[in-house]
């Protein structure tokens, strides 16, 4: 069986949670885009895990993780997260294989990445980790794959400093890669593979907010890089959370306004709304359905699930934007060009909060009636069911809808 699970927003979903949670017993989790940039938090046993590069399976003692072809990956970033994670008694040997098709982060890139954000007319608000520099490499043929760190000679490499880095990366880059075709062959015969997203759905390049996105493929399309086949998928899994935020810069129709600095403050800090890999505090809104709905239809999503949801537990009402008033009508999708995003103004609908504490519940039929309500809102807007729901940060605090995935869990 194959499991996708995919960010429908800006990233931040928390999707690492559901990956934790649904990795028990599982063979392989393949990490298909991005790099350090990502931050995934997971809380196990009241331990905190921030992981950037390894795939959210790696807590569970016998699931083994790849960093997939789609990754741009820093070698010296991974060997910290993998002796952090050593140190705090989780055993990764034997566990952690690298595509040999994934590409390296040099030292130059987050140099360059840096400068060259601060140089752009609308600056992106990167998170200044090379990965922009070497999807942009890669682009053009000039960046460095796993594969290639044995013949420097025969690559565009010419930075001393870079070429330093590989050479003294080499044994541990190759201490864990694996031959991609080998290692795909060796999964699609297992029971259990899942494919781990990072960032969102609108930071995607294609498909998200273009230019303020990310460089990788953030959607369903990276799951392709890996080279599995579309109809091998059996469930993919959009994550949602019960609000929105943002890092970085770019349109977000519905983001607090200065009128809302109140409900602001309480989300970032109710929600620990700060970036696990930059420490930037979060921009947070209301929940935005058009845009939820746009990236659900454009990845083709079969099921949601559902991440802080207990932020919102002493809220009187809530408010869900339904639409957008653009240009003198209303709308359910977001348009395309940056300023048509920029001058959305949100149609909301108010419902009633349930004001009571989730963070116990343990059975779909224990919530509040309220939150019920709401959930059926998204899916009737969204047109997609909500499958599992999450209280809190720990893996226990997790509901799932009865006869979801019952082969799997
Ligand atoms: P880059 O990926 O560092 O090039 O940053 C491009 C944009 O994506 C910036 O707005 C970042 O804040 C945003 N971004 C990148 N990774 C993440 C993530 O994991 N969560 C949220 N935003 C991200």
């Amino acid at each position: 069986m194959v499991i996708v699970v995919i960010g429908m927003q800006w990233g931040d979903e928390g999707k690492g949670k559901f990956i934790d949670f649904l990795a028990k017993d599982v063979d392989w989790v393949i990490r298909y885009a991005g790099g350090a940039n990502a931050g995934h938090t997971i809380v196990y046993e009241g331990q905190k895990f921030a992981l950037h590069l390894l795939p959210s399976g790696i807590l569970h003692k016998k699931t083994k993780v790849l960093l997939g072809p789609g990754m741009v990956i820093d070698p010296e970033q991974l060997q910290k997260e993998i002796m952090i994670l050593e140190e705090r008694g989780i055993r990764c040997e034997g566990r952690i294989f690298i595509s040999d098709r994934a590409h390296l982060v040099l030292p130059s890139y987050k140099i360059q990445d840096e400068t060259s954000d601060a140089k752009r007319k609308f600056p992106i608000g990167t998170t200044k980790k090379g990965i922009g520099i070497a999807y942009a490499k890669r682009a053009l043929r000039t960046g460095i794959r796993v594969a290639d760190i044995f013949e420097l000679e025969r690559t565009e490499i010419k930075n001393e400093t870079d070429i330093a880095f590989i050479e003294q990366h080499r044994d541990f880059l190759c201490s864990l890669s694996i031959n991609h075709f080998l290692c795909i062959d060796a999964l699609t015969k297992t029971d259990k593979v899942m494919f781990e997203g990072a960032q969102g759905t609108m930071l995607d390049m294609d498909i998200g907010t273009y230019p303020f996105v990310t460089s990788g493929p953030t959607a369903l399309n990276g799951v392709y890089t890996c080279g599995v086949p579309t109809s091998s998928i059996d469930e993919i899994i959009g994550v949602v959370k019960a609000y929105t935020s943002r890092v970085g810069e770019g349109p977000f129709p519905t983001e607090f306004t200065k009128d809302e600095e109140g409900l602001r403050t309480f989300i970032q800090t109710e929600g620990n709304e700060v970036g696990t890999t930059t420490g930037r505090l979060r921009r947070v809104g209301h929940l935005d359905i058009p845009a939820l709905r746009f990236a659900s239809k454009i990845t083709g999503i079969t099921s949601l699930s559902i991440t802080h949801v207990d932020v919102l537990d002493s809220l009187s009402d809530i408010k869900i934007c339904i639409g957008y008033e653009y240009k003198g009508e209303v709308i359910d999708y977001v348009p395309t060009a940056t300023s048509d995003q920029e001058t959305l103004t949100p149609v909301f609908k108010t419902i009633q909060g349930w004001c009571c504490d989730t963070s116990t519940i343990t059975k779909w039929d224990d919530m509040p009636k309220e939150m019920r309500e709401y959930l059926t809102i998204i899916e009737d807007f969204v047109g997609i069911p909500i499958r599992m729901v999450s209280f809190g940060p720990d893996r226990v605090q997790t509901i799932v809808k009865s006869g979801f995935l019952q082969e799997w869990l």
